[in-house]
């Protein structure tokens, strides 16, 4: 079925050589085609990301099977009789690198698995607005830009979601993740490289993202659409569960600070947008409770918010 496509992958260190061109190329078409594309030279040490996988997999078996399983069975997830599709087959918990890290409050993280991914975090940070001035250039947006849009007063949120999949007795019956698109802005996520499921929608067809060892794979989030005022796609993806393996993945979220003025780059703008404007935090508030529906509709309120505020008298009448 989809035996024709070619998932993108991105050659990262031929940046630095007579493939720049070619290079940006695949990274402009990956933006506007697939919402995703993965990075291999990204240039992060292999060492470090073989050590959080190693502990990342520990941390599981020593501190979250027993409450996956406990969640299985509070949740009466444990016979799957039929189709389960408000819950999540997924064990995760959340660290915050910026704009302030909470590392040191995470329980039973040990001192090792802390500093490696206190460092695993800034490099992907780096990693992240390099990307970012990348998409400037192809985009023909000054140096800076997206960053400076992410930073409102705060500069960016940038955190990230340390989850496992594991096996599923009847992987027909429920999703490890349901079908979404992420809100924010850039999302780098470190996978499995042996258990796959990540899928994302191209054209119709679900496609796999296919696990490659010590990747990085790369996807835009619903922000990086608006900015670009449609240019570039913000993808639905999901994770499928499966009767074999324990699949890890470290997914770190680059998003724009909760008080960024987010609209469509003036440049990208032909006449109307047909995109919103507005302060993230306000999307991400409509966001909580529209994660897994189409992206379509939280713009269209967002829009709709934005001319109700157009409307509002200036002087306001008490109506109480
Ligand atoms: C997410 C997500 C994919 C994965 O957390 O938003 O899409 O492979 N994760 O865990
Ligand atoms: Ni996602």
């Amino acid at each position: 079925m989809e035996m024709n496509i070619k998932f993108p992958v991105i050659d990262l260190s031929k940046l630095n050589g007579e493939e720049r061109d070619q290079t940006m190329a695949l990274i402009d078409d990956a933006c506007q085609n697939w919402g995703f594309f993965e990075l291999v030279n990204h240039g992060l040490p292999y060492d470090l990301m073989d050590n959080i996988e190693r502990m990342t997999k520990e941390h599981y078996k020593k501190h979250m099977e027993q409450k996956f399983k406990e969640m299985l069975r509070s949740k009466g997830l444990d016979t799957l009789e039929t189709e389960v599709e408000d819950v999540d087959w997924e064990s995760t918990f959340y660290l915050r690198h910026l704009p302030q890290s909470n590392l040191y409050d995470i329980p039973d993280m040990s001192n090792e698995y802390r500093l490696a991914m206190k460092d695993f975090g800034k490099r992907l940070e780096i990693l992240a607005e390099e990307l970012l001035d990348l998409l400037c250039e192809n985009l023909g947006l000054e140096k800076g830009y997206l960053k400076k849009v992410f930073h409102g007063t705060t500069g960016p949120t940038f955190a990230t979601k340390l989850s496992n999949y594991p096996p599923c007795p009847k992987p027909e019956m429920i999703k490890g993740l349901r079908a979404h698109t992420d809100a924010g802005g850039l999302i780098l996520l470190f996978q499995d490289d042996k258990v796959s499921g990540l899928q994302l929608l191209k054209d119709g067809d679900w496609v796999d993202v296919p696990p490659l060892k010590h990747s990085i794979v790369i996807n835009l989030g619903d922000q990086l659409e608006v900015i670009t005022n449609g240019k570039y796609k913000s993808v639905m993806h999901r994770v499928m569960t499966q009767k074999e393996g324990n699949r890890m993945s470290i997914a770190s979220f680059y998003n724009p600070g909760s008080d960024a003025e987010i609209s469509p780059a003036t440049s990208l703008v032909d006449k109307d947008s047909k995109y919103p404007s507005f302060v993230f935090d306000d999307y991400m508030k409509l966001y909580a409770g529209l994660k897994f529906q189409a992206k379509e509709p939280r713009f269209e309120a967002m829009k709709n918010a934005e001319a109700a505020a157009d409307l509002n008298p200036v002087a306001v009448v008490e109506t109480f």
